[in-house]
């Protein structure tokens, strides 16, 4: 198949082109290669790719609507997945334009790109971060989520809704894909994982945030990577039993799903810390901290939609995910 990946650069759109140029798919990435954190690393994610001979790369952003269209034009992709974006709850609060050009505007653009190019499916990155203020545990794709509290949650929420709408409207299927704080090898730089196995190997400290108490469902990314390739498979089709009368958001009349892709299994934050420092063989200089603004205390995925209609749930231990983390980090600053 013919597969437009965009954010194709990035932590988890360099892994998903990696697995589907393995089992001989043609992927054309796409990428602004912004410098919300370090270029260098963007650019040895897509050296890596570029050893493949079934890929193409095209450096733009979501944005440039011609620069968009030319690639829809010339390559035809049959499917897409979304996933540039502005990411991260915290630089939302900070910069909330960057959010509504990349995420609102940008996300348009893809769906008018599928419209008109009639792609057969297009599969897109939400986040648990649309659960907001909601506290009912596990989080359901079938729960209403209308009280975000970043900025961030809401662009992703409205790509939601702006997906139904094309689903709706065009027939256009669209999977929506919640995704619940991924980790792992090639990660990003801004995520705890990443801040904090940098200082400590400094001997610098770290900030713990909530005192450590929050839960996060830690999902590793090549559980991720499975997740968004079985869903990018099997293409939304409309639900038959879907009623007005009581509209389950997860699903519809017209061709839209919504799947949380999360490890169901929620680990503390001091938990999450102490496999950390068990696999670097060093102790963490705590500075411990309140909640920060935008964030969530827990998240906890409910992940009975994937497991019914794709067979498939998550399975990593953060045990064996941090140490695989650990592993490439030492390896690739050399540490
Ligand atoms: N990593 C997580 O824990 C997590 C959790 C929930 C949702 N998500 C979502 O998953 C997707 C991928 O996240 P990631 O962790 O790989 O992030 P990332 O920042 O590593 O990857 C995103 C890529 O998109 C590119 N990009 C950003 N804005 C762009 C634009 N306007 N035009 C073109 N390219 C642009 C960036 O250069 C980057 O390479 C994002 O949509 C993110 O919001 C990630």
């Amino acid at each position: 198949m013919k597969i437009l990946v965009t954010g194709a650069a990035g932590f988890i759109g360099s892994t998903l082109a990696h697995r589907l140029l393995a089992r001989g798919d043609e992927v054309i990435g796409y990428d602004n290669i912004n410098d919300y954190y370090d270029v260098s690393l963007k650019h040895a994610r897509l050296d890596r790719l570029r050893s493949h001979a079934g890929f193409s790369f095209m450096q733009a952003s979501l944005e440039d609507r011609k620069a968009l269209d030319d690639v829809f034009r010339k390559y035809q992709p049959q499917r897409v997945v979304n996933l540039a974006a502005q990411a991260g709850v915290r630089y939302s609060i900070e910069n909330p334009q960057a959010y509504l050009d990349a995420n609102l505007q940008g996300f348009l653009n893809i769906l008018e790109g599928c419209r008109h190019h009639k792609v057969e499916h297009l599969v897109f990155a939400s986040s648990s971060s649309v659960y907001g203020a909601n506290t009912k545990m596990p989080f359901s794709v079938s729960d209403t989520v209308d009280h975000p509290v970043s900025f961030y949650a809401a662009t992703k929420k409205a790509n939601e809704l702006m997906a139904h709408t094309y689903s709706h409207l065009y027939q256009l299927p669209t999977t929506g894909l919640r995704f619940f704080t991924v980790y792992g090898p090639w990660g990003r730089p801004d995520m705890a994982l990443f801040l904090f196995t940098k200082s400590i190997l400094a001997g610098k400290p770290i900030q713990v945030f909530n005192h450590g108490h929050h839960r996060r469902d830690f999902t590793y990314i090549d559980d991720i990577i499975e997740g968004v390739v079985r869903t990018l498979d099997q293409v939304a089709v409309p639900d038959p039993d879907w009623s007005g009368d009581s509209p389950d958001p997860a699903t519809s009349k017209a061709p839209y799903r919504l799947y949380n892709i999360g490890s169901n299994r929620p680990v503390e934050l001091l938990r999450y810390i102490e496999v950390l420092e068990d696999c670097l063989g060093k102790k963490a200089i705590k500075e411990m901290l309140p909640l920060q603004l935008g964030d969530v205390p827990d998240t906890y995925a409910n992940v009975d939609a994937l497991i019914n209609d794709v067979g498939y749930k998550p399975g990593t231990p953060i045990e064996e995910g941090v140490r695989h983390f650990v592993d490439w980090y030492r390896s690739y600053y050399q540490v």
